[in-house]
């Protein structure tokens, strides 16, 4: 005799009221983080072709851009700079240089804009002839963890006064958190925020951001800094850091291979969890999406929701602008 069934979940999935009334994750324009390509020039837009729909953008198509973005409801942006190839050297002395491309437009758009939220990078790969995110020693090729705090101390603070919320060291040497933290503190800076890049996994995702910074390595890969993709424990470690050398929040990079990250870490903390949904992200949906082979409105939001689902609080994402036009429109 066949049973039938006491428990039926169905029922709360029989129409768009009742499915939106139990619904456990939303998504929201201010969720986004949008992160921004710098270039110099004017009224410059260069397509970054492995990322249909992103450009990197002059200052002042920039600002338009984020006035746009404002306008839906997105409010927050990290801006990253690609540097002429003449201004990088061994110690990316350009990324301290004040009226350098990258913080003379942060200071710009804090003026036009003083409301939004600008998350700073803190790393030397955009300035550095090496392109690592610290000093290589030029006889070992080895990475100097303790010389580069030092000039990551340096671009934290030109960052702070050029105006920066929010200061996002993305370089994974050890004890950068409480060395940038000290450097604001003593030079009156101590409201300005440090979302560390807790954990940062050296990923293959990260090749078309490579590309729009031309930022690649010049030798070697950057995996005597950056975490190994097999494991997740050590994501528990940088975190126990990070909380203890003064992080106001941590994020988990990439975003969609590594859920099973960004839960623990939202396991493991009370503070606010970030993910960064990176360039090769964006790319696959990207791709696959323009070759007909997967709805990309609807892959997006799929997307989107997951990295919330798994525990982010707010999310890095180049789909910022369009999922908050698809939002808005409901
Ligand atoms: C480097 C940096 C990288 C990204 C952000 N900051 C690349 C890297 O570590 O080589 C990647 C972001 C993305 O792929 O979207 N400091």
């Amino acid at each position: 005799m066949a049973i039938l069934p006491t428990h039926r979940p169905r029922r709360n999935r029989k129409s768009d009221v009742i499915r939106q009334m139990v619904q456990e994750t939303h998504l929201a324009a201010h969720d986004f983080i949008y992160p921004l390509f710098l270039i110099e020039g004017q009224n410059q837009l260069v397509p970054v072709t492995s990322m249909p729909g992103i450009n990197r953008m002059s200052a002042d198509r920039l600002i338009d851009e984020i006035g746009q973005c404002v306008e839906l409801g997105v409010k927050a942006f990290a801006p990253f700079p690609s540097i002429n190839d003449k201004l990088k050297d061994r110690l990316a002395t350009e990324s301290t240089n004040p009226k350098g491309l990258y913080l003379k437009t942060v200071a710009d758009i804090k003026r036009q804009f003083p409301d939004v939220v600008l998350m700073t990078d803190v790393a030397m790969d955009p300035y550095s002839s090496d392109g690592h995110d610290g000093i290589v020693d030029p006889e070992s090729g080895e990475i100097l963890n303790d010389a580069t705090l030092e000039i990551l101390g340096q671009m934290a603070l030109a960052q702070a006064r050029a105006g920066a919320d929010i200061i996002g060291p993305s370089d994974m040497m050890d004890g950068r958190v409480a060395w940038i933290r000290d450097v604001l503190d003593r030079n009156a800076f101590s409201h300005v925020s440090i979302m560390s890049y807790t954990a940062k996994y050296a990923s293959a995702f990260y090749g078309p951001f490579r590309d729009a910074l031309d930022s690649a390595p010049k030798r070697g890969d950057k995996k005597s800094y950056q975490m190994n993709p097999a494991n997740r424990r050590e994501a528990l470690r940088e975190l126990a850091l990070d909380e203890q050398e003064g992080a106001d929040m941590v994020m988990v990079k990439p975003a969609l291979s590594y859920l099973d990250v960004i839960h623990d870490v939202k396991t493991h903390t009370n503070l606010p969890v970030t993910a960064y949904n990176v360039s090769g992200e964006y790319a696959m949906v990207k791709a696959a999406a323009q070759n007909g082979w997967l709805d990309g409105e609807r892959t997006m939001l799929e997307v989107l929701l997951s990295i919330k689902r798994a525990g982010a609080d707010a999310i890095l994402t180049y789909f910022a602008k369009e999922a908050a036009a698809v939002l808005r429109r409901g």
